[in-house]
């Protein structure tokens, strides 16, 4: 279940406008201005692709775009950074794709 206001902790900030997408056939709730990094985590979902090599799971490492590893495939597009892909209502995420794709 998601926190659906903001924190006391942080009075001036603003949740965005409630949206769905669709993670792996799954309707998951977010919000407008989260990355899908940060939708992903919040939904339980903590493998976003399969390393090259061993075709381990991988997930959010760096957070800010730089090391890779939280490649998704987002409408078709793949390996798209989800920690710097901001969400928007009715995109569709795939995980743990093959990564010879
Ligand atoms: S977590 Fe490092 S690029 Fe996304």
């Amino acid at each position: 279940m998601r926190v659906s206001k903001s924190s006391s902790l942080l009075p001036g900030v603003q949740r965005g406008r409630l949206v769905k997408i669709n993670v792996d056939g799954k309707p998951i709730d977010a919000y407008e201005g989260e990355t899908i990094a940060a939708a992903l985590l919040a939904a339980g979902i903590y493998h976003f692709h399969l390393s090259i090599k061993n075709k381990e799971p991988r997930s959010l490492f760096c957070g800010m775009g730089a090391c890779m590893e939280c490649m998704v495939t987002v409408n078709g597009a793949y390996n798209q950074r989800a920690c710097v892909t901001q969400v928007a209502d009715g995109m569709k995420i795939e995980t743990c794709k093959d990564p010879e794709l």
